[in-house]
């Protein structure tokens, strides 16, 4: 006698299918077509596992699982999802379902899914492919052995839970990017809580316009890629991926090296005490996947490298405000991929001129210096946007915010003294960044940096005037909430 498993299945195609790999992986497979059926069977011999559709006649997926939990606690529930059960999906992740399974699935990610929840290896069973997590490629899709929605569609494997998640492993992509009809070539996951995430959807499925308006009304806000899709996908999204063939001139291990680096700095300087932890992880995972797509080309890569080995709080600084110009960003809704990009390099790039600055200098406090060293100083300006200018393949804003970003809206800032209307909006986005850094994250003038809080309190008393208020108050939001 085998392991029991009930099957929850309307469509009798299905169920039958399911019903046979069950029964060929050696366990004891019974088929009902509602939920209501489901418990009456469940009343009557307990299942080990169940393995249920969530949309069905009578009782649905969602209550039976609520059944499941009170009347039969030691079945395990596993439901089959789709992107047209994202809300239920949510709500089945929270109320405890054991497993899901997207919509079409091979029978190799049924069978290590019961195998990870716990059902000895059956002996008559297909030896399954290589265990996948939704971070490795793709693979193609075989149609012999999988279980569609009858739909046509293109499935793709890839829906076992992965081992372990941690936030740090998934990049949030604005509802926004989901264009009506686009194909987003990666699985798409929700996030259910700290840690906790949810796959939703295959690659390449398309995503029409009700479905969308349906997220918005349910206040889905954000869905979610592997940090690995992610940095794919910002590849493609942005223009300077045609470049991205330099990267075969980078050694794997230097650039290990270089991103790791950016990592540790990201963790230890530009994570200020205060910060709301949320919108930190959000735009630290942006900075860290498109960190990755800079670290793909040479000429960017060196640039950061001798500004890092010029001055370490440089780099520090340098990659704090591409992070708080990237919080600011997304506070906005600026959500397109190029736009949150170019506002990312503008912060990482802006203050590249500082390497060409005598490094005793830039470590003297500003207190100290005399005008003719503050002039030097403020040549970091012309001196970055002429480097970035130089510069192949980038988005032209950043020579214009390497520029710009110490000219105010009062017109007193350098190096021409623009007002507010000259300056442009980049610019003044990443001054706000720029501002709060300088606070915030340790340097020569503040050896200990500032707790968040007292950071912007400093620069609201201080900078207020020429800071642009669109920006400082979307800032604000961003960083307490
Ligand atoms: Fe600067
Ligand atoms: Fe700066």
């Amino acid at each position: 006698m085998g392991i029991p498993a009930l099957i929850v299945e309307d469509d009798d195609f299905l169920a039958q299918m399911l019903s046979k790999v069950l029964t060929d992986a050696g366990y004891d497979a019974t088929v009902v077509n509602d939920g209501h059926a489901a418990t009456q069977s469940l009343s009557l011999h307990p299942a080990q596992f169940v393995v249920s559709d969530i949309r069905m006649p009578k009782l649905d997926g969602i209550q039976l699982l609520h059944w499941c939990k009170k009347n039969a606690p030691d079945s395990k529930v596993i439901l089959m999802t789709g992107f047209s059960n994202i809300m239920e999906t949510h709500e089945a992740a929270e109320i405890g379902a054991h497993g899901f399974l997207v919509k079409p699935f091979k029978r190799e990610e049924l069978l290590a899914l019961l195998d990870q929840l716990g059902a000895p290896p059956g002996k008559c069973r297909p030896a399954p492919d290589t265990p996948r997590t939704s971070a490795s490629p793709e693979a193609p899709h075989d149609s012999t052995n999988v279980f569609s929605e009858g739909e046509g569609k293109t499935g793709q494997p890839g829906s076992s839970p992965r081992a372990a998640q941690t936030d740090s492993d998934f990049c949030r992509l604005s509802l926004e990017d989901f264009v009506s009809g686009k194909r987003i070539p990666y699985s798409v996951w929700i996030r259910i809580s700290e840690c906790r995430y949810v796959k939703i959807a295959h690659a390449n499925e398309e995503i029409d316009l009700p479905r969308i308006k349906a997220y918005k009304e349910k206040n889905v806000v954000h869905l979610y890629l592997t940090k690995e899709d992610f940095v794919r996908y910002l590849q493609q999204s942005l223009t300077i991926s045609a470049n991205l063939t330099k990267s075969a001139q980078i050694s794997k291990p230097k650039q290990l090296h270089f991103l790791k680096h950016a990592g540790d700095v990201l963790q230890t300087h530009v994570l200020i005490e205060g910060v709301n932890p949320e919108s930190y992880r959000a735009a630290k995972n942006y900075v860290k996947a498109a960190m990755e797509v800079v670290g793909s080309r040479t000429d960017l890569m060196t640039l950061l490298e001798l500004l890092n080995q010029h001055a370490e709080f440089l780099f520090a600084h340098s990659l704090g405000v591409a992070l708080y110009s990237v919080m600011i960003c997304q506070q906005l809704g600026w959500n397109s991929a190029p736009t949150t990009h170019t506002v990312m390099l503008c912060g990482l790039f802006h203050d590249i001129g500082m390497k060409e600055i005598d490094a005793g200098l830039l470590g003297t406090p500003r207190i100290m210096l005399n005008q003719q060293q503050r002039s030097i100083i403020e040549s970091h300006c012309a001196r970055g946007s002429d480097m970035m200018s130089s510069v192949q393949e980038i988005p032209h804003e950043i020579a214009q915010v390497t520029l710009q970003h110490h000219e105010n809206c009062i017109g007193t800032g350098y190096p021409n003294f623009l007002k507010k209307l000259q300056i442009s909006s980049l610019s003044r986005l990443i001054a706000v960044a720029d501002c709060f850094c300088e606070y915030a994250i340790r340097n020569p003038d503040h050896p200990k940096g500032m707790h968040a809080k007292d950071a912007f309190q400093q620069m609201s008393q201080f900078k207020k005037s020429g800071l642009d208020a669109q920006f400082l108050a979307a800032f604000e939001k961003a960083l307490f909430g």
